[in-house]
Parts: C-alpha cells; structure tokens; sequence
C-alpha cells in the first residue's frame, strides 16, 4: 500500500470552519499527529493512531511522520488555523528537504484551514481589506532585534499589521515592546484589536486604539490586529463598530 500524508489547518476553533477536505483527510487517515490540544478537537475512530506530542518538537514530528508515510501509511498531521501559516506544512518540507531523497517521491499535500487572522478580520470587519503583512512576535526562531525591524518596517509600509503569538508565560514582556515601537512611529487613534480565542466558547474582542490600548490583556490564544493610517471604524448604535480597511488609498476607487 502507498503511503499518504496530509499537512490539514483545522482552522482556528469550531467544526465549521473546517473543511470538507480536512474532514475526509481526517477520517480516512491511519495515524493522526500533531500538538496534543490540536488533535483533542477530532473525533476519532477505533483503529487510528494518535500521536500526540509538545508543541516544541516540530521537526521530530515531521520526520515521523514521514517515516509513517514511506511504511505505507494514511498520515494526517495537524495544524491549528491554517497549515501553512507559522505551522507544521513548513516544518515537513524542512524536513523533506534535509531528509531522506526518497522522501520527495512520497504523496504529500498541504490541505488549507481558515487563519486566526481571517477568523479575527471577519469577526471585526474587514481590517484586511487593503495590504497587509502577517508577523509572529515569538522570538523562539528568530531573535527579537529580528523581530523589532520587520515590524519598523511594516510600518514603514503602512501595512495593516496582525500580530501571531504575541505572548506566553516565557514572553509575557515582548507586546509591550513592540506597542512602544509602534506608539512611536503611529498615530495614536489607529485602531488596534485584540481578537481572543476567535470561534471558540471563551472568544473575547476588544476593540481600541493604539494611544488607548492596554497589551497586558493579550494571551497566546489572541490575535493583535493593528490598523493602517487608512482603517477605520463604523460606530453602530447597539452593536461592536465594524473595522475596516478601504481597498482604495486616500479614497481612490
Ligand atoms: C503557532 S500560531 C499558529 C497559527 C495558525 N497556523 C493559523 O493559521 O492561525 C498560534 C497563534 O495563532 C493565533 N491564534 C490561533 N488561534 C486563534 C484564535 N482562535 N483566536 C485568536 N488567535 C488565534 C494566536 O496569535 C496564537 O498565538
């Protein structure tokens, strides 16, 4: 038997937003791996193998499940949001490319999910309605002085910003250094966001701006949406405003 292994984004929460593809990926698959909260949302059935393991051991779970895939196999690994997006599609390819050759010929597929970003934008409006740049603030794969230039340089460009991992208990302090580059090179009515644990029972949205915004209430299950000079709000009497970014510049259309 040929061996398959699909990289599936099970999208930020709730089964709806998951795919019909994932889902198939899913129930026909052998072995099932990935970051243990990721594969407790699936339902299982008798006879497939869960492989649970840390979040810090991306390329151990790669290569295993590569080394299930070439045995034969029907491997799905796991990602939370979108596969592709600062999760486990990168990490198998790194380990395609540094690993055994015959692990190119193998049939692998990257199975997309909706993002925590895309999650957030919808529940606010449509923030990413213009340009756009996605940053993680973690400095666990690259260091922060990395991570303070590329978000000058978001700025720079006048990017609608989304922040991925803004903070853990390791990196409760990160947020607030990257708030104070941002207060001093933005204007302080841009708007900002905190969509927390967007689609699932505990989600919570705060929406604020920068001159106002408190980062101490970010938590590793929030998004941080930081809006363009061109975003804006439309205040609406007895609901959240809707957060948007006209796709036009300075009211071109
Ligand atoms: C390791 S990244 C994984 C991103 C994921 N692959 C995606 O496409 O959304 C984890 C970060 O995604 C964001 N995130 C994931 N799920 C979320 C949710 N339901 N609500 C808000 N942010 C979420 C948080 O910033 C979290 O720290």
């Amino acid at each position: 038997m040929s061996g398959t292994l699909r990289i599936v984004g099970l999208g930020p929460g709730p089964d709806c937003w998951v795919t019909p593809e994932v889902t198939a990926a899913v129930a026909t698959a052998t072995d099932l791996i990935g970051y243990a909260p990721y594969l407790a949302r699936l339902t299982t059935r008798v006879g497939q193998v869960v492989h649970g393991s840390d979040n810090r051991v991306e390329l151990d779970r790669a290569r295993h499940a590569l080394m299930l895939t070439a045995q034969g196999r029907k491997v799905v690994v796991v990602s939370g949001g979108d596969p592709g997006i600062f999760a486990m599609a990168a990490a198998v390819l790194e380990a395609v490319d540094a690993g055994d050759p015959a692990w190119r010929a193998l049939d692998i597929t990257v199975c997309p999910g909706v993002s925590a970003m895309q999650a957030a934008a919808a529940r606010l409006g449509a923030p990413l309605g213009h340009d756009f740049c996605a940053i993680s603030l973690s400095d666990n794969l690259k260091p922060w002085p990395l991570v303070a230039k590329r978000l000058r340089a978001a700025v720079e460009g006048d990017f609608v910003i989304a922040l991925y991992n803004p903070a853990s208990k390791a990196r409760p302090d990160q947020i607030f250094e990257a708030f104070a580059i941002l207060r001093a090179m933005k204007a302080g009515a841009t708007p900002v966001a905190f969509a927390r644990a967007i689609g699932r029972p505990d989600e919570a949205i705060v929406i604020t701006t920068l001159a106002e915004a408190d980062p101490a209430v970010v938590d590793m299950s929030t998004l941080v949406m930081i809006g363009s000079s061109e975003t804006k709000l439309i205040l609406r009497p007895g609901a959240p405003p809707f957060v948007y970014t006209p796709r036009g510049v300075g009211g071109v259309r």
